[in-house]
């Protein structure tokens, strides 16, 4: 089932003022910068990791046919590597409407690189939202996002876009590396029954 977080963010929002807030992406927000920011770093953020557990209704599939996108799940100790961005609070009307399909900002402490820490805001789509799909074997959701596209394109540019966004930041996840590595075999035996 879809969902609607906006409205949620807003009232969330304790970042009314006009101070740059940082912001956490660690999914599309890594590779797909539509949106205005004042600097970028390269950071993590420390006991949470990534996983393809989120429907998709709104972008990478439909209502009737959810795709599957990343979001974060506890995990004491983990390290999961993103992309910051220092944005001004007025950005968040834009990328509340972006995240909207169950997305819901947190704060969350930031480690910047060379040992600087910041306060920041992540989007995190928690086990509560009624579009969150869960876990399930890495081939098994390799074939939900070769099967799945929607208005944003097909769920497998995301998936590979994610993954190669990932390599350039040097940040080995592999669940990540291993959802794309069962999509890449599948496109490859497709080909192959197609070409036969
Ligand atoms: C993020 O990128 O930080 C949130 C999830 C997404 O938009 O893919």
């Amino acid at each position: 089932m879809s969902v609607d977080t906006r409205e949620a963010n807003r009232r969330l929002n304790s970042h009314a003022g006009q101070a740059p807030v940082w912001l956490f992406g660690y999914g599309s927000l890594i590779y797909k910068v539509d949106f205005p920011y004042i600097e970028r770093r390269a950071a993590c953020i420390r006991h949470w990791v990534r996983r393809f557990w989120q429907g998709s209704h709104d972008h990478r599939g439909t209502p009737e046919a959810p795709g599957r996108v990343v979001t974060l799940i506890r995990e004491p100790g983990a390290v999961c590597i993103g992309m910051a961005y220092l944005i001004t609070p007025a950005v968040f009307a834009q990328l509340d409407v972006r995240e909207k399909n169950g997305y819901l900002r947190f704060a969350t402490q930031l480690d910047l690189g060379n040992g600087e820490q910041a306060e920041g805001l992540v989007y995190i789509a928690t086990e509560e939202n009624a579009a969150f799909l869960g876990p399930a074997p890495e081939a098994e959701i390799a074939r939900h996002i070769a099967a799945s596209s929607g208005p944003s394109g097909p769920n497998r540019d995301y998936l590979l876009q994610l993954a190669a966004a990932l390599r350039e930041l040097d940040a080995h996840d592999p669940h990540v590396f291993d959802v794309e590595r069962h999509l890449v075999d599948l496109l490859a035996r497709e080909r192959s029954a197609g070409g036969s």
